[in-house]
């Protein structure tokens, strides 16, 4: 008796509150007065003989539920936004590339536009990942070499590069703390069925995938992306997490030399206008001798660093023995646990150091390592 009368006195409140707050369609609705939530017997009455006051008024309560649960959910999500941008913790986001990526989000496909040096640096960059992934494979399907490898495209931008990778066969995860870079990516991806289901992409930053797993992709490609983090210490050390035992981290970038900043920032962006002007800033770039310290440091063992140059006239990239603009990494994870702090959860007791392979890739003439 006192449930039924808690439960009812309940429902008179309930339906007070809502006979307040939703006006929307009144004209053509049952309407509910004031006598109708006075006594328990009156509502009980009211809802035996007229259902369908309970029906409307129960759709509208669910309704304005919803949409709290939605208003709340998308405040979570600029919270979550927010912290990943400005949280004073260990971010390798920064925010100003956010923004200067995001003006550009949706010009990622023109192939004759401020991407052009991207788009043909796939003729490099993929043979280049393609070939030193193989090396670890004794068969493979001709049509679709890296079919079974998982790769983890960090800074994928509008999936320049994560779509070749995924034509190669490879199940691709493409990240990207630019949701506009990730919606290019998505649209574009969806005119091709196959590439559809072999790529994923996601909104997040490598710090959020390493919450999520450990020791999972065969290769992970930071393509032009160090020279906008952050923190590369951290970045590296996430890439390594990710990484399985003996897995890949590829790294293209540009080195930290006077002729970087007379080519990349003075002529590229403020002469040619080749890349928008405050794309890239100066003190960021790292120099193949610091990349290859924190890379060892962190446990990722420095097998080949290849220099590239870009004809801004031809358009096209060439393998470079001169490292003093731009160039390509490659490392593999040691097998050795090292002395960084995250290496140290993701080893699991293996202390044998595998056998570093020299790069063999035809047209690649860098330093090669070990
Ligand atoms: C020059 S673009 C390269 C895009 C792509 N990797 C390619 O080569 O086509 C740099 C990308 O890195 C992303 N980025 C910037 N900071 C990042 C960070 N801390 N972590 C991951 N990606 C980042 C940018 O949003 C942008 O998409």
């Amino acid at each position: 008796m006192g449930g039924g009368r808690l439960l009812s006195s309940f429902w008179g409140r309930s339906l007070g509150v809502l006979r307040a707050g939703c006006r929307v369609g009144q004209a053509q609705r049952p309407r509910l007065t004031s006598w109708a939530v006075c006594s328990n017997s009156q509502l009980i009455w009211t809802l035996q003989s007229k259902p369908w006051v309970f029906d409307e008024y129960r759709t509208m309560w669910f309704k304005s539920c919803r949409m709290t649960f939605l208003s709340l959910n998308r405040m979570k999500s600029y919270w979550q936004l927010w912290t990943r941008l400005y949280s004073t913790s260990q971010t390798t986001v920064d925010s100003n590339e956010v923004k200067t990526f995001l003006a550009m989000a949706h010009k990622w496909w023109d192939e004759e536009g401020m991407f052009a040096p991207l788009h043909s640096m796939n003729d490099l960059r993929v043979p280049f990942i393609r070939d030193n992934l193989l090396k670890t494979v004794a068969n493979h399907h001709p049509g679709k070499p890296l079919s079974g490898m998982k790769i983890l495209d960090v800074g994928c931008g509008g999936g320049l590069l994560t779509e070749p990778l995924g034509r190669l066969g490879a199940s691709v995860f493409g990240i990207d703390p630019v949701d506009e870079n990730i919606k290019t990516a998505q649209h574009h991806k969806a005119f091709d069925p196959v590439l559809d289901k072999r790529i994923e992409y996601r909104v997040c930053s490598l710090e959020e995938i390493v919450e999520e797993t450990e020791e999972t992709f065969d290769a992970v490609i930071a393509s032009e992306v160090v020279e906008h983090v952050a923190d590369l210490e951290t970045f590296i050390q996430c890439c390594r997490q990710v990484l399985k035992p003996t897995g890949s981290l590829f790294i293209t970038t540009i080195n930290k030399t006077q002729l970087s900043y007379a080519l990349g920032i003075v002529f590229a962006e403020q002469i040619a206008g080749i890349v928008p002007k405050g794309t890239h800033t100066w003190e960021k770039f790292v120099s193949p001798e610091k990349l290859e310290s924190i890379l060892e440091s962190n446990g990722l063992s420095v097998q080949t660093v290849a220099g590239m140059l870009y004809n801004p006239f031809s358009g096209y990239w060439h393998w470079n023995e001169n490292t003093s603009l731009n160039y390509a990494a490659h490392a593999v994870k040691s097998m050795v646990p090292d002395h960084s702090g995250p290496a140290e959860v993701v080893f699991k007791g293996e202390t044998e150091e595998p056998q570093a392979e020299v790069s063999t890739i035809p047209g690649v003439h860098g330093e090669l390592k070990k």
